[in-house]
This record gives C-alpha cells, structure tokens and sequence, in this order.
C-alpha cells in the first residue's frame, strides 16, 4: 500500500481520500479558510501591520492558520500566505491596498524579465517554510498541512496587468503578440513554482494544491500551453523528488477542458468551480482523479434550507468515488461564522 514519505500521514482522512483509498467520513476543508470572515483574523492582521508582514511572520502566520482549525475542526489546514509572494520574491515590489487587493508595478516588456531574479526565491521566502516547520509541529493529528502556489499563468496575469483584472487582457495580449517572451515569463514560473512547492515539501506541507484562477480566460490552444503544460512539469518535478505526493490542481473556469488537464497533468485531485456541473463532474472526472469542492462560496452566506440543500446534493453525488467536500471558489469575508459551523457539521453527518 502507498503511504505518504510523512509518518502517520496513511492515516489521514484527506490524503487517503486524494490516494483513492477508502475514507471513514468525506474530508472538509474550504479554500480562504482564513480570512476576514474571522473577527480574530481581523484581530491579528492589524496587530501584524500590512498583509505581506503578516505573510512573513512564521508565529503570526501560523496562528491565522490555526484559527480555522479551533473553530471548525477541518481535515486540513493550508498554509497562510499568498499566490503573490512568488513576484514578491522574484524582485517585483507587491503591496496589498485595503479595499483594492494587490498591485504590482506590471512587467509589460520582455527586457524586464531579465531583472528578475529565480535565484534568490528560496531564500525570500524561508519566513514562509518556517511557518511550515511550526505548523507541523501545532497541527492536530489528523489534520493534513497543505502547502500552495499559484499556477503560473495565474500569477503572470498579476505580474503583466499589476492588479486582479476581469479580462486578463495585458497577459494574453502579451502572449498573443509574443509568445516566445511570454514563454520565457511561463518558464520562469513554473521554475519558481517548483522550487517554491518543493521548500514547502521539505519543510513538512503533505499535499499541495496549485491555483489557476484564471484558467477560464484561455482559449484552449493557450489553455494547454499556459495553463496544462507547465502544471504538468510541476507534478513530474515534485513526483520525481516525492513520489507519493498528492498535488491538487484547481483549474477554475476550465469546462470540458479540465478532463485533459487531469488526464495529462497526473494530478491526484481536482478542484471544481461553482459553475462546473456535479454530475458531469462524477462521469467524467472522478475516475480520473480526487474531487474536490464544489459549493458556491454564496450559498454559504446566504445559509439556510438552501446551503443545506446543495451540499446534501454535492455528499450524494460524488460520494461513491474519491471526494473532498469544498467550496466552488474562496469563502468571502461577509460569511457568517456560524454558517459555517452548521456546514461542517451537516457534512461531518453525513458517511
Ligand atoms: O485560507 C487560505 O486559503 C489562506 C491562504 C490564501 C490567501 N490567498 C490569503 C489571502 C490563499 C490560498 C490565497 C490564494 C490566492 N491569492 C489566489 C488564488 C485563489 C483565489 O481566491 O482565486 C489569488 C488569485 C490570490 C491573490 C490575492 N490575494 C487577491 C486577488 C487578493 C485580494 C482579494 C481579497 O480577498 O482581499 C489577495 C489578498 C488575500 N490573500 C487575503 C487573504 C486572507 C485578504 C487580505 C487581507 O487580509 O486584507
């Protein structure tokens, strides 16, 4: 039987489930766990200064980390820092305005690439494995540590338009007009991606998942060059270092598209969106890899007969295959807490 290269981790409902071994109870644990949702996240990011700082401080990380955890029990808690840090640490300066999310000053010409800086990244970010290394030494038992990046075309389309954009209209124009620079930019990511996940591996992570938020933006030429292939080499590079590692890829918005994506990726779950459809999902999907979601973060504010009634259809339509209950996207901050609590415990009801 596989077991993870962490002791006792076999044992873990989450990490069986994304093995496709046999699970007592369906797994819980939803993406932005930690946020502002969470009056002692709030109380603690002001204690910390500027979101980054909080990033980069191991103890004050570490304790937003936890704070979903006390509250709610999940099977999983995932490392408190962000997609951007990657930027961050390659050179270019990220700062996160209250009520406007991040900006960046926006690469927009091939030359810059050049300035930034792959080796250093490591070293950037070691405020980051050392909240890995406290972690696993806090964490419950059961609990499963999972460590994150973005994908890279996610993150380029922050590093190119310098703020979240509707469109990611300056990425693709880049890679529409010039797509052996823009190669070079993917390149590069996915180089910092792997050297990234694979420091958070070693310093205790026991799952990784890769965000690609914007996967839904490309057409599917651009789709399997941005978004599939270089998700692929970072699943080989991870497995080639920790063969038994699950890696969960959350191609969102990417439709039909995701059934290669799982086929070619090799990854070991998948994070569906709010709009994928479950049972389609079920057919196509779940004997290809791990699910993993897929409420609509709303239906959560909204609570209620509704909530309840969607995640009872989600437990019964993916609970004969391997299934991680989540959320469809990040909960948002105006969730109420208790809401919450009556999901994972409607979950935890159900085998
Ligand atoms: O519980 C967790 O999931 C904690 C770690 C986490 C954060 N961001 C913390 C965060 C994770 C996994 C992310 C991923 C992330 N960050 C993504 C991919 C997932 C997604 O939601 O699509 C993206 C695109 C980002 C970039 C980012 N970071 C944006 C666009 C914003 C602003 C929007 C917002 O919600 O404020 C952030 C800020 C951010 N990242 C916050 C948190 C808790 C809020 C910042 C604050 O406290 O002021």
């Amino acid at each position: 039987m596989p077991v993870s290269h962490e002791t006792g981790a076999k044992d873990k409902q989450l990490i069986r489930a994304l093995r496709g071994e046999p699970v007592d109870r369906t797994p819980i644990w939803l993406m932005r766990q930690a946020g502002r949702y969470l009056p002692e996240y709030k109380k603690t990011r002001a204690e910390a200064g500027s979101f980054l700082e909080l990033c980069y401080n191991p103890e004050l990380a570490e304790e937003v980390t936890l704070q979903p955890i006390r509250r709610y029990g999940f099977d999983a808690a995932i490392l408190f820092s962000d997609i951007l840090v990657i930027p961050d640490a390659l050179g270019q300066a990220v700062a996160f305005r209250e009520g406007e999310g991040p900006v960046l000053d926006p690469i927009t010409r091939a030359e810059q690439l050049d300035e930034l800086d792959l080796g250093s990244v490591v070293e950037r970010l070691e405020p980051v494995y050392e909240t890995v290394r406290r972690l696993k030494r806090s964490l419950p038992a059961g609990t499963t540590l999972i460590g994150f990046a973005g994908a890279p075309w996610t993150v380029a389309t922050y590093m190119v338009g310098g703020r979240t954009s509707p469109d990611q209209a300056a990425a693709k124009l880049w890679a529409y007009r010039a797509p052996e620079s823009f190669q070079k930019l993917i390149d590069l990511l996915t180089e910092a991606t792997i050297l990234h996940l694979t420091a958070q591996v070693e310093a205790g992570a026991e799952a990784v998942q890769i965000f690609d938020t914007w996967a839904g933006s490309l057409p599917e030429a651009q789709f399997r060059a941005y978004t599939l292939a270089p998700t692929r080499k970072i699943v080989h590079a991870l497995r080639a270092r920790f063969p038994n590692l699950p890696v969960i890829g959350f191609p969102r918005g990417s439709g039909a598209l995701a059934i290669d994506y799982a086929r070619e990726t090799e990854i070991s779950g998948i994070g569906l969106d709010t709009g994928m459809s479950p049972a389609w999902a079920r057919d196509n999907l779940q004997p290809l890899a791990c699910l993993q979601g897929n409420l609509d973060p709303l239906l959560v504010v909204a609570g209620g007969e509704m909530m309840r009634e969607a995640a009872r259809h989600i437990l019964r339509t993916f609970g004969g295959g391997p299934f991680i209950f989540n959320l469809g996207h990040g909960i948002v901050p105006q969730t109420p807490p208790d809401h919450v609590a009556e999901l994972v415990e409607l979950v935890r009801a159900t085998k």
